[in-house]
């Protein structure tokens, strides 16, 4: 069942590039305008009446939400929202709300409970699930398939990219039904969107990152910053690193370094910068700050000049391609450092401690 991989994490990891294919084939539409096409039950114009939209989700799904949200809220208000929080404690949805359920499983008790508040407040609700016929399905107005295919390993890899595909899409249908306006922007996105599989194939080959990972086994504590949607995926690639390995990992916005979580840099504690190619100069004010600690940096991103090379200890490359879509590929890398160093030290991969594949109960 694990094709010859020595896990099924491996194995989904190596899957990502047809679940991307799968997510985004017959989705973008090929008249000469290029716009998102009718996405299932939601065709053209069944968006129109959205104002705001809140995602919510758990875990990996609650990272794709936030990726969600920072693309979205370009042209429409919106928020990322922990499930688990979203029940009493966040602004109430109304009628001009669409509360979009992240699910991987469909099945996740907090978010079943946030779609619960959502409906009840009469929002309309959304499922972005990757299993058909899961109670978020049931319970949600309307559903819109990830289709990743079935995810094994308890650590979520492929259903995140195909996650983000299926939420970059979203995006679409949601500003042409609401703003209306056709822009050369949706051309370039969409375009990136259908090269994004090929590109992830390019990033799984190339990727030097097992080696990388042998260099950092006896660090104390392991960093994830970015900005934006770099911001979700360091929040994710901490998230996968101390679920497989148990090491100590933290995810943060890099803005947040110099108000606390900079006291914990040392020269014992690696830190994983995503670059996107939006707000990079930013982010490498904050990688000198903690190299300036003596801190090894990793540094995951394009860089078609070399520049990036010379400011950080190592490269993890990526593909040039469009801000928005570009964290997905370090995502893949980082997908891989969990990995490489999980195994390294021989933990059970796909099945971590404590841990289920699908969480059932508050
Ligand atoms: O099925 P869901 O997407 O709703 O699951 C949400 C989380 O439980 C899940 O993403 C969890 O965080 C993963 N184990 C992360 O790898």
């Amino acid at each position: 069942a694990k094709g010859g991989y020595d896990h099924f994490m491996r194995k989904e990891i190596e899957e990502q590039p047809t679940a991307l294919r799968q997510a985004i084939r017959g989705r973008v539409g090929t008249d000469d305008r290029r716009t998102p096409a009718d996405l299932e039950s939601l065709p053209r114009d069944s968006l129109a009446g959205v104002e705001r939209v809140h995602f919510v989700g758990m875990g990996t799904s609650y990272h794709a939400a936030m990726y969600g949200a920072s693309v979205v809220d370009w042209g429409i208000p919106a928020q990322a929202y922990l499930s688990g929080e979203y029940a009493d404690r966040t602004p109430e949805p109304d009628e001009g709300t669409l509360v979009v359920a992240v699910t991987q499983s469909g099945e996740t008790a907090d978010t079943l409970e946030a779609v619960r508040r959502a409906n009840e407040h009469g929002a309309r609700t959304l499922a972005v699930t990757n299993v058909v016929g899961s109670t978020a399905t049931r319970d949600c107005d309307d559903s819109l398939f990830i289709r990743a295919g079935p995810e094994v390993g308890v650590a979520a890899t492929k259903t995140f990219s195909a996650q983000i595909a299926t939420l970059a899409l979203l995006r679409e249908r949601l500003h042409t039904d609401t703003v209306g306006a056709h822009s050369d922007d949706i051309d370039e996105r969409l375009t990136a969107l259908e090269r994004l599989p090929s590109l992830v194939e390019q990033t799984i080959e190339d990727s030097p990152v097992r080696s990388i990972a042998r260099e950092f086994d006896d660090s104390d504590a392991y960093f994830f910053i970015g900005r934006g949607t770099g911001r979700s995926v360091a929040l994710e690639g901490a998230l996968k690193f101390k679920e497989i390995t148990y090491e100590h990992a933290e995810g943060f916005a890099a803005s947040e370094l110099k108000h606390g979580p900079l006291a914990l840099v040392t020269t014992e504690t690696p830190v994983f910068a995503v670059f996107t190619g939006y707000d990079d100069e930013a982010l490498l004010t904050s990688v000198e700050e903690v190299s300036a600690r003596g801190a090894p940096v990793v540094g995951i991103g394009a860089d078609p000049t070399g520049a990036l090379a010379e400011r950080v200890d190592h490269l993890l490359e990526l593909p040039d391609t469009h801000p928005d879509v570009a964290g997905v590929l370090a995502n893949v890398q980082l997908q891989l450092f969990a990995y490489h160093a999980a195994d390294r030290i021989g933990r059970p991969i796909d099945k971590p401690r404590n841990l289920a594949k699908c969480v059932t109960v508050e």
